[in-house]
């Protein structure tokens, strides 16, 4: 690709720290680990933060560590990446998925509340794109329905709502630094929570079970190798430490693309500036408007691909995914609208105006071309 969808930003010294480890004979359990925890449970404002391998890993946990499983419902959307669901399945709990806000393109409270039943234990909230879902009326909605909340924060490290950082309002939340994302590790995660008790478990099960108590070959209970190697944390960490510059970057990009698109017919631009709320920019995703089909959305891909441009179609709904086949009739008739007309474009820190220049006016000969057809 001559312009990538997404590309991670490594400096000399993040390579420098990622050496040291190497230096040392400490390369898992050490350190690095426990200073990423501390600096990244400072970050969000949190008692407890726990490593792990991936966000995915950092979802099941929560879960299983949550004491969720067969019989329970658990609400989540379907336009999000399959991770979410994924975890619930690991524990033969039961996903109900749920509508979007069709502004938002995050869970909506109405949804939510429309789906709780008597089996419902959980609400598994995504903060899609970066941008923080409605924590203030679901928090309400859980309280009164006396329902667990995990965050997946995986796509939002920065943002905030109401001056509060996402990740923080749950029972538990999970980070995810795949390539990506807004700062990485390679691959890893983060679990955050305020519950001792909680971070407890969650740290022995990423470990095989064992508890501070436990010596190496004790395990008091069955667990997994979740666990984020020293190479990995030491990377995160020193990411972590410019966290403000990189959301100001991103910021700044999306802000590019908003004003190059903005005069183009027939596309809906995210949100930049919303009362209350820090969107972390993930990734920058437009959509076509009702007059655009599927196959149009299509053809643009196609055409921006054949220009070397990278591009996404963030999501396709999980519900509609064939290892979900079961949950194919759920009714989702926003999701199922704004999914086909979604686009991502190439989004990273170090993308440069002319780049930022190259894909809008690619994207405006391809919207022409469909027009004229
Ligand atoms: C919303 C969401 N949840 C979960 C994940 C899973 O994270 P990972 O790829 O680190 O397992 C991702 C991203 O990849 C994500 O975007």
């Amino acid at each position: 690709m001559k312009i990538p969808l997404s590309s991670p930003d490594i400096t000399e010294s993040e390579i420098a720290a990622v050496t040291a480890v190497l230096r040392t004979s400490r390369l898992s359990l050490g350190p690095q680990m426990e200073e990423f925890e501390r600096a990244f449970a400072d970050y969000v404002g949190v008692p407890h933060a726990i490593a792990v391998s991936s966000g995915t890993a950092g979802l099941h946990l929560c879960i299983r560590a949550l004491g969720l499983g067969e019989g329970d419902e658990i609400i989540v959307p379907s336009f999000t990446f399959i991770a979410a669901a994924n975890a619930i399945r690991y524990e033969r709990a039961q996903p109900v998925f749920v509508d979007i806000d069709e502004e938002s393109l995050n869970m909506s409270p109405t949804s939510i509340e429309r789906a709780i039943t008597l089996r419902t234990r959980a609400i598994l909230v995504v903060h899609t794109f970066g941008r923080p879902a409605e924590m203030a009326a679901i928090m309400e909605i859980a309280l009164r329905h006396q329902l667990l909340v995990i965050e997946d924060a995986c796509e939002a490290i920065g943002a905030t709502c109401e001056g509060r950082k996402a990740g923080s309002f749950g029972d538990a939340a999970v980070f995810g630094f795949y390539p990506n994302k807004q700062i990485t590790t390679g691959e890893g995660g983060m679990v955050v929570t305020r519950r001792p008790e909680l971070a407890k478990r969650i740290r022995a099960l990423r470990n095989q079970g064992r508890y501070d108590s436990d010596d190496w070959l004790q395990h008091s209970e069955v667990g997994y190798n979740y666990r984020l190697s020293e190479i990995n944390c030491a990377l995160g960490l020193a990411q972590l430490s410019r966290i403000e510059d990189i959301l100001q970057q991103r910021e700044k990009v999306a802000r590019q693309y908003q004003q190059s698109l903005s005069d183009i017919r027939g596309l809906i631009l995210p949100a930049t500036d919303i009362p209350g709320i820090r969107i972390s920019w993930f990734v920058y995703v437009v959509r076509l408007d009702a007059s655009f089909t599927e196959a149009d959305r299509d053809s643009i891909v196609a055409l921006l691909t054949q220009a070397a441009i990278g591009c996404g179609r963030y999501f396709a709904p999980i519900h509609m995914q064939p290892s979900y086949a079961a949950w194919r009739n759920s009714a989702l008739p926003v999701t199922e609208a704004e999914a086909c007309r979604t686009l991502a474009l190439p989004f990273f820190n170090r993308i440069t105006e002319d780049q930022i220049a190259q894909v809008c006016e690619t994207l405006r000969t391809a919207l022409l071309h469909l027009e004229n057809k």
